[in-house]
């Protein structure tokens, strides 16, 4: 039986584990991306394991989310993260060089390889036929050592592409159309592989665009195949000794398939506050907009710019649109630039933003309350954009600027002239904004913002734990370590973040659990939902928190806790949280053997006569991450 082209790249990195849907495999890393929000605690990570170098072929830290902040914290984060990089052997992006996604594809993405990046869009990478992936900073960290990957096998969805997109309807619009079919949750567990012979009439580019925002469908990775146009795109960028051909083969097996007709497609829009609640542009058209954003790393190439330069030249923004662009990275710039298509977008009355995340991350550009902002980003969760009120719809370069000159929601097809975009022979290179790795004897900076790692301690064998706090159902990572423009910050500051643990709970939770020193907290169900935040396990870990036992948890917070040596439990019989308090102190005896075996356990509470009986559900792995202390202390063992 032949192979999909995502069994063929597992397969190739396997270091164990079998492809069975499900099955727990880990694989080996090629490259590894990081950005600032998340680099610094990975680089921290990667020094606790005491490595001199990275082991991946290529490592790259990227500065590209918080180049904007007032006061001192971000700039010592740039000098730690670039000394870091110039030490430990990875390439450091310089703030300004780009947004690491579209950067990573231009100089660094190769076909057939693997990729981990600590941002969830590093699916971007798929475009170029890059198995890649999103991760927390830990797993990057350890990758960046030697370490494996581990993931559940995925399933593999093909979507059979045929036909040609017409005018006006751009690749945006066909991530759009499989939102609106699959919804937000359709690709979850499963990596989504394009196939068809619609696959040829898309640019490296286009077909990024459309792995970028797999991510909404909440899938492992999206990938396309590796082929003329991937060849194009590598030469382009002086790349061509990067190209292999890379295709599944003809008979190979899907999981599932959806098929469809590029011809048919129409300018879409996704509608606030979901990138699957889609619909054509058309039905919108009475929709006035304050404000278009066209840039982030799901569409801001160089082809998306030129069209929309090519929209606006010689045209005026209309007077009640604030119209923003962040070129995806310099080298989109400077060629704009250098083309003058740069002129053509300010003369329309466009504001130009610095080749970074910007708006996307709620960096500056708030629309205007209850104002309606038409971006061509991937998100537009509510109040993601600064603007508690606001409406944001998400939408086409193309769909954007013609939003831009109207005023109102416009189907791009209303619009007199087309475009005709080139695709370059050759882009603009210049990496001097590319550090390479520097001596292994570069001295790291830090400043005040930067603190040493917390390492949590072995598991000990008998714990006597206070319970701490007890939660109902659906705590968040938000509830349990918030974000804002004031705890953002202080993201490579253990100590200094991790006072604000649970502080919309309870304002006095750090200070309490410092005095307790060892804790744990008993909580309802799917205790840690919402987003990979790293934080809101090693802070509270920071404060003592040894043991989590709960109704049951978020799959990915669970396995946050376990990587920062935190033990999650959950109940055998749910009613025991009933009979759980603050300041009940849990008797655990015989642990480290307890969690070595699959049975049942039993917890006094309070020397009372009835135990309460728990459970872990750990694998042999998981298991043997606790003992150890967590992940990185295991990893140390092992690298
Ligand atoms: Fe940056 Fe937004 Fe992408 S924050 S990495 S442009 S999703």
């Amino acid at each position: 039986m032949g192979k999909n082209l995502t069994q063929k790249i597992l397969s190739s990195h396997l270091v164990s584990g079998d492809l069975n849907n499900g099955n727990e495999i880990a694989i080996r890393i090629d490259q590894t991306l990081t950005q600032d929000a998340t680099g610094t605690m990975a680089y921290l990570q990667f020094e606790a394991m005491n490595l001199s170098r990275v082991q991946t072929e290529c490592s790259v830290s990227y500065i590209d989310h918080n180049t904007l902040q007032s006061g001192f914290e971000n700039a010592d984060d740039h000098a730690f993260l670039q000394s870091a990089a110039a030490r430990f052997g990875a390439y450091f992006s310089r703030p300004g060089n780009g947004i690491c996604h579209q950067v990573h594809l231009e100089r660094f993405a190769k076909p057939g390889k693997t990729l981990l990046g600590s941002d969830s869009h590093t699916p971007t990478a798929g475009g170029m036929g890059m198995l890649a992936m999103g991760a927390g900073g830990l797993d990057v960290a350890v990758a960046m050592g030697g370490g494996a990957f581990y993931l559940p096998t995925p399933k593999v969805l093909r979507v059979w592409l045929t036909g040609q997109l017409s005018q006006w309807v751009s690749a945006k619009d066909i991530i759009l159309e499989i939102l609106r079919t699959l919804t937000v949750k359709g690709g979850v567990g499963k990596i989504i592989e394009y196939a068809g012979p619609g696959v040829q009439t898309l640019t490296v580019p286009e077909r990024s665009t459309i792995t970028n925002m797999g991510a909404e469908l909440g899938a492992t990775s999206s990938i396309f195949p590796s082929d003329e146009q991937t060849q194009r795109f590598l030469e382009a960028q002086g790349r061509g000794e990067d190209y292999v051909p890379l295709a599944a083969d003809s008979d190979a097996v899907y999981d599932e398939e959806i098929k469809i007709d590029l011809s048919l497609l129409v300018p879409l829009i996704a509608q606030p506050h979901s990138p699957d609640n889609v619909v054509p542009v058309s039905e919108l058209s009475s929709t006035a907009v304050q404000q278009v954003a066209i840039g982030s790393c799901t569409n801001s190439s160089y082809q998306d710019l030129m069209r929309v330069s090519q929209i606006l030249k010689g045209k005026r923004v209309h007077p009640n649109v604030s119209l923003v662009i962040s070129p995806g990275s310099r080298q989109v710039l400077s060629m704009l630039a250098s083309n003058g298509s740069l002129t053509d977008l300010l003369d329309s009355g466009a504001r130009l933003l610095e080749s970074t995340c910007g708006p996307c991350i709620g960096m500056g550009q708030s629309p205007v309350s209850k104002g309606v902002s038409v971006r061509t980003f991937n998100r537009n969760f509510l109040g993601r954009s600064g603007t508690q009120d606001a409406s944001v719809f998400l939408a086409s370069p193309e769909v954007a600027a013609a939003c831009a000159l109207t005023g109102f929601i416009t189907d791009p097809r209303t619009l007199e002239q087309s475009t005709m975009v080139e695709f370059p022979k050759q882009f603009r290179i210049d990496d001097s904004m590319i550090l390479p790795p520097g001596d292994p004897d570069t001295p790291i900076r830090r400043g005040p913002n930067i603190q040493p790692l917390p390492i949590a301690p072995a598991l000990n064998d008998s714990l006597d734990l206070p319970v701490i706090l007890k939660l109902g159902n659906n705590i968040t990572t938000d509830d349990i370590m918030p974000a804002g423009s004031k705890i953002l910050p202080l993201r490579s500051n253990i100590p200094a973040i991790a006072e604000f643990v649970f502080h919309k709970i309870d304002p006095d939770f750090a200070s309490k659990a410092k005095a307790q020193k060892q804790s744990i907290i008993v909580a309802g169900h799917n205790y840690g939902q919402g987003s990979s935040r790293e934080h809101a396990a090693l802070a509270p870990m920071y404060l003592g928190l040894r043991v989590v036992l709960a109704q049951s948890f978020a799959r990915i917070h669970r396995a946050n806790l376990i990587n920062f040596g935190i033990l999650p439990l959950t109940f055998v019989d749910e009613k025991d949280l009933d009979c759980l308090n603050p300041g009940m102190v849990l008797h655990i005896t015989d642990l480290r053997q307890a969690i070595q075996t699959p049975e049942p356990f039993a917890i006094t509470v309070d020397n009372a006569s009835n135990p309460i009986m728990v459970k872990h559900d750990l694998t042999e792995r998981q298991a043997k991450i606790l003992l150890a202390g967590g992940l990185l202390n295991s990893t140390k063992q092992s690298v």
